[in-house]
């Protein structure tokens, strides 16, 4: 029989915690139990799912004393805190926050790009930034195919990456546009809705957000390939879910825009919906709880040599979030075979 898991979801109140619930029954994660953690504001809260009621639990080092798998996705103060403890105490930990990410001993795993580099985990495995995630679903095939020297990108992100909150305050904003009632924002510094803000993280020094230099670094660090380039500029829009980014990239070899549908079409975590004529191309609203991000308007760029620019949509809350997460828990599940 194969071995199942005692599992928590820390965070499990949140935006990425419902789905990462919904995702661990619906692939049928194999579980011995299930545990929902959060903070100790919502401990005692019931959450009921597919016919079984959860009591959610506040978050102790103590409850990974038996739990095999955690998945983190409680922001980066918690991870900080509670991740080292669980891993202490043997519990496997895949941290959704970007606290790990760079750390040269913890693996950073889209399951699609870089499986082998979870062998030698210590206990702390990291998911990848939302963007990048998904922008890799299609730079990941064409560097394999063309080798990838550098891209710029501009993101379109939806309001599920800054959390339940920020969902809540897009439909109120909306519901108050409609009847005519002065619109009120406390999640963003501006009304999102009808609007788009070239803002997400914090700004930095050099006038990037930290946002923006995920894309740079955690890119190279999937990829394995260091000498890649980046400039992004990462901008918040009134969608709900799913994320979409415009890319113009440079290859070491001459492209073909044939060829780049072909790997595209073939790469698991991608679907080609590139036919303009028809007018299809991947829009954020068809790929919410899609599992394959969607690639399309894919053309050689007229400024780089040997350069597509290209355009990406996918869920925010899925491959962005909970499923790479999942997926990284069954790469983990099947090792143990
Ligand atoms: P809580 O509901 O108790 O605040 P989102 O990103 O959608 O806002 O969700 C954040 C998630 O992280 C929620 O489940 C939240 O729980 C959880 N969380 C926030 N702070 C902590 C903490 N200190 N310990 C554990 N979970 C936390």
């Amino acid at each position: 029989m194969s071995k199942k898991y005692r599992v928590g979801i820390v965070g499990a109140t949140g935006a990425v915690g419902q789905e990462l619930l919904d995702l661990l029954v619906s692939r049928n994660f194999p579980m011995e139990s299930l545990r929902l953690l959060a903070s100790s504001r919502s401990a005692g809260k019931k959450i009921q799912h597919a016919g079984k009621t959860y009591v959610v639990e506040e978050t102790t080092p103590e409850c990974f004393d038996t739990l095999d798998i955690a998945i983190f996705s409680a922001g980066g103060t918690p991870s900080k805190v509670f991740a080292p403890e669980a891993a202490k105490r043997g519990c496997v930990v895949i941290d959704n926050s970007s606290a790990f990410r760079m750390e040269p001993d913890v693996p950073l795993i889209v399951p699609e790009v870089n499986p082998h580099a979870i062998k030698n985990h210590k206990n702390i495995i990291a998911n990848p930034n939302c963007t990048t995630a998904i922008s890799l679903m299609a730079l990941c095939p064409l560097h394999r195919e063309f080798g990838l020297k550098r891209f710029f990108a501009a993101t379109y992100q939806a309001v599920s990456g800054t959390g339940v909150a920020a969902m809540r305050e897009l439909e109120n904003q909306v519901r108050q546009y409609a009847n005519g009632e002065p619109i009120t924002h406390e999640v963003y510094p501006y009304q999102i809705a009808f609007n788009v803000i070239p803002h997400v993280d914090v700004f930095l020094e050099n006038g990037y957000t930290k946002e923006e230099l995920k894309m740079l670094n955690e890119s190279r660090k999937i990829l394995e390939a260091p000498h890649i380039m980046n400039s992004t500029t990462c901008v918040r829009v009134p969608v709900m879910r799913a994320h979409s980014v415009a890319i113009n990239a440079e290859f070491e070899k001459p492209v073909s825009v044939e060829r780049a549908r072909e790997v595209i079409a073939a790469f698991p975590g991608a679907e080609l919906c590139d036919d303009v004529e028809n007018k299809k191309y991947p829009m954020p609203l068809f790929y919410q709880r899609k599992q394959k991000c969607g690639v399309g308007r894919i053309r050689k760029d007229l400024v780089f040599d040997n350069g597509l620019s290209f355009w990406v949509a996918g869920d925010q809350l899925w491959k962005g979030a909970a499923l790479n997460a999942v997926q990284i828990a069954e790469l983990l599940a099947s090792q143990d075979k």
